[in-house]
């Protein structure tokens, strides 16, 4: 099966702490060098010629994989990130997509969650605005949002950061960016809201670009563009905007690795009521576990294992796939589900740079 991942060239990262911001470059930011050989890694997507029209892939919708959904959302954002002017002529497409995307997040499956871990650096805007549509998806899903309330949810997150069709080169610059530069980030808001509300035909314009529009305000009247503070900002954008960053730091980009998953909750949740709601850290907390997808963890058994699922009764018992036993022990590759194991519990969270060097002892 292809991946994504391999679709764009992409490649794990290793772990390293860095200041907490969303994906815009602001300059605070520390940028890490990186090397030649990234530098030249570019996203190429191959779309195939037999590519079916809008009318057929609607009709086989409910048969596809999830890696499918989330190639076809991919290559989409892809398309009106790198064209911008075909959004019109493109409206019905997006709107399929985002509607099957809630059909599956509202399906009671959370394979395509597992989607969202992996991304390459070199093609994090169109992976970024995938996956942070997919986890705003899920956590208004918690949030109880009725159907259409997900579809303006999920429009909103897949578009949110269309404003930056103009400056995609600026963001993934390597070096730290200037004044102008970071000026110009700023105004993809702006841009992201005129280029939505300009679609007639995207069904919940207005709503979907005020709330793209509102994703960097911060509850402190801290952030921009109007500097807007707590119930003045639509709840919609608190979501998106919780997500994005959690979506950000958790993965590699262009001057900085990832972020290990547990690690940025805990960052989050010391930001609460700060720049995002309390509630809806907690809220997000749970529904993505206090041991995210993809985070490692030592067990009281001297096991050690990845999280490949979330119990959502149990947030401290997930699903662990077993690893090792011990430096350089591999073990025979089983689930153990936490929820129905009442020995057995979790001691440690563990990064993966830390599983890696623990594992060359
Ligand atoms: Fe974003």
């Amino acid at each position: 099966m292809v991946r994504f991942r391999d679709i764009m060239g992409g490649k794990k990262a290793g772990h390293e702490k860095h200041p907490i911001s969303s994906h815009e470059p602001g300059p605070e930011i520390q940028r890490k060098e990186t090397s030649p050989a990234k530098e030249k890694r570019e996203p190429e997507l191959v779309l195939s010629s037999s590519e079916p029209e809008l009318e057929s892939i609607t009709e086989s919708r409910s048969l596809r994989s999830p890696e499918s959904i989330y190639n076809e959302a991919l290559i989409l954002i892809k398309r009106l990130l790198d064209n911008p002017e075909e959004g019109k002529e493109r409206s019905d497409e997006i709107r399929a997509i985002v509607r099957e995307l809630v059909q599956e997040v509202t399906s009671g499956h959370r394979e395509i969650l597992f989607l969202t871990q992996e991304q390459s650096p070199s093609c994090y805007l169109y992976c970024h605005s995938v996956n942070v549509t997919i986890l705003a998806l899920y956590l208004g899903l918690a949030m109880d949002y009725d159907k259409e309330e997900l579809l303006i949810l999920g429009l909103a997150a897949f578009l949110h950061d269309i404003g930056m069709s103009k400056c995609i080169s600026i963001v993934q610059k390597k070096g730290k960016l200037t004044h102008g530069e970071f000026n110009i980030v700023q105004r993809h808001s702006e841009d992201g809201k005129n280029w939505v509300k300009n679609i007639d035909t995207l069904p919940h314009r207005e709503r979907v670009g005020t709330i793209i529009w509102q994703i960097h305000e911060r509850i402190n009247g801290k952030g921009y563009p109007m500097g807007l503070r707590g119930d003045q900002i639509d709840e919609m954008a608190k979501v998106i905007s919780l997500v994005d960053t959690y979506e950000t730091l958790t993965h590699p980009r262009p001057y900085r690795e990832k972020i290990s998953p547990p690690q940025v909750m805990e960052m989050l949740l010391e930001m609460k009521d700060e720049i995002f709601d309390a509630e809806l850290i907690r809220t997000m907390v749970e529904q993505f576990s206090l041991y995210p997808l993809g985070s490692y963890v030592r067990l009281n058994t001297g096991d050690i294992g990845k999280v490949v699922g979330i119990n959502k009764e149990y947030p401290t018992r997930p699903q662990v796939e077993l690893l090792f036993n011990g430096p350089g022990k591999k073990v025979e590759h089983r689930t153990l589900n936490l929820a129905q194991a009442p020995a057995v519990q979790i001691t440690e969270v563990m990064d993966e740079e830390e599983l890696i060097l623990e594992q060359k002892e």
